[in-house]
């Protein structure tokens, strides 16, 4: 890893400020498996809320929250069951079972490992009381089949036309066979999922224009990135073809977000295994057609993720996290410089004022200069103390993250000044 220690003091931050935990810690924890703190889940919130409004807000792009559990037939038709494969190969030496990249054991080096088997990634279970074949349901290994499914039931319901997207949010497993660096790769994760359908003959300019938005989104929070495009024996089984945007991680460049010209690869396996027709009928041309698909995919954990790495910086006297001021999960501290009640009261009606708008902290214990390093440790962009002195001028002094710069301001012009700000 380029570096670790980066990595080890981030996770080591999120951990004391609330922002992950190892899930079901008190039993040992569970691989790869994590929490989202209080902290860590307002963030989370944030971005998801970001990715949303940016998708939605737009009027040919619409919503959907589809079930995790699907018809079995889904996986089928999508190819999961048959290619969602990774090369598994056991160590005969020290007995670690591994996914195949090279040709010996990661763990001890040894060359004497077991010829690799295709081990498929998906989490299987039983729907119902009964556990045999006919009641095996699998966890679904991305959000987007979902929305593939559901294409009529949106479009007809909504009265679209193509060109159109469905956006989503949701969860996704996979029973990776090596999950890595804390959130990056894990068995359950987050996705936000975009997919866009579009007559054949234009695919290729969507699929540039979402390259170009997804960036736009992606620079607004505050991230650097670069593009890794796929050759053809890298493109998965229903890709025409793929970029991944890459983000410079601790250890190495990885993979952040894929976007995927799917071309009509879904909608007609899902014709063909279903029997129903997933057509669009061109009310214009008078004809009907399979749409192709351009896909943007991205995990909510690598972003949290990318984004922390991206905000984390040790200055000499503080670690601060500077993050995009619309993802902070606290926006603004209320500091009262101490707890006489007039001091308090003061405090807590500016509090109530600004709590409509941003997403506030309180607090009025401790020296100020350590509630300023905890705010600069979990990111919040400005402070706002309250001292004996705002009794008297209606004054207060806001501090601000990144400059550590102090400023007189009158209660009354707060509002305005956060405006400027956000
Ligand atoms: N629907 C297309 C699809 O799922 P993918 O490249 O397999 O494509 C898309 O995954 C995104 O989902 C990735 O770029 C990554 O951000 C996230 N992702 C995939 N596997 C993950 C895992 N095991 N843990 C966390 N995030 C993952």
């Amino acid at each position: 890893m380029k570096n670790q220690s980066l990595m080890t003091k981030l996770l080591a931050l999120c951990r004391a400020r609330g922002f992950l935990f190892p899930s079901s810690e008190i039993y040992g924890g569970l691989n790869s498996c994590w929490d989202y703190g209080p902290l860590g889940v307002q963030l989370k919130n944030n971005l998801k809320r970001a990715w949303w409004t940016d998708m939605t807000k737009r009027r040919n792009i619409t919503g959907l929250d589809s079930s995790i559990i699907m018809h079995p037939k889904t996986w089928e038709a999508s190819g999961h069951l048959e290619g969602f494969t990774d090369p598994l190969s056991d160590c005969k030496d020290c007995k670690n079972r591994f996914r195949l990249e090279d040709s010996c054991c990661p763990h001890c080096g040894s060359s004497n490992i077991t010829k690799s088997r295709n081990f498929n990634l998906m989490f299987k279970t039983f729907m119902g009381p009964v556990e045999e074949d006919s009641s095996l349901v699998y966890l679904r290994p991305e959000t987007a089949q979902g929305i593939f499914v559901n294409f009529l039931n949106v479009q007809k319901s909504m009265r679209l036309k193509i060109p159109f997207g469905i956006a989503q949010i949701g969860k996704a497993f996979r029973n990776e066979i090596t999950p890595s660096h804390s959130i990056f790769r894990t068995r359950e994760f987050g996705q936000m999922e975009m997919q866009f359908f579009t007559p054949p003959e234009e695919s290729d300019k969507w699929f540039e224009y979402w390259r170009e938005e997804r960036e736009k989104q992606l620079l607004s929070l505050g991230l650097t990135f670069r593009w890794k495009d796929h050759s053809s024996k890298d493109l998965a089984h229903y890709s025409k073809k793929a970029g991944d945007i890459q983000f410079e991680f601790p250890w190495d460049w990885d993979e952040l977000e894929g976007i995927h010209h799917r071309g009509d690869y879904d909608l007609s396996r899902h014709q063909k295994f279903s029997g129903k027709k997933l057509q669009y009928f061109c009310p214009e041309k008078k004809i009907s057609y399979t749409p192709y698909v351009i896909e943007t995919s991205i995990g909510t954990g690598r972003l949290f993720l990318a984004l922390l790495c991206s905000a984390y910086k040790q200055e000499e006297e503080r670690v601060v996290l500077k993050l995009s001021p619309h993802i902070a999960p606290v926006q603004i501290a209320i500091l009262a410089l101490s707890k006489k009640t007039d001091l308090i009261d003061l405090s807590q009606k500016i509090r109530v004022d600004l709590e409509k708008k941003y997403f506030v902290d309180y607090d009025d214990s401790g020296s100020i200069g350590k509630r300023y390093r905890r705010q600069d440790e979990i990111g919040t962009p400005f402070c706002v103390t309250i001292d004996f002195e705002s009794l008297e001028d209606k004054k207060v002094t806001v501090r601000d993250r990144d400059t550590m710069k102090q400023e007189r301001i009158s209660i009354d012009s707060l509002p305005s000044f956060f405006l400027k700000s956000f």
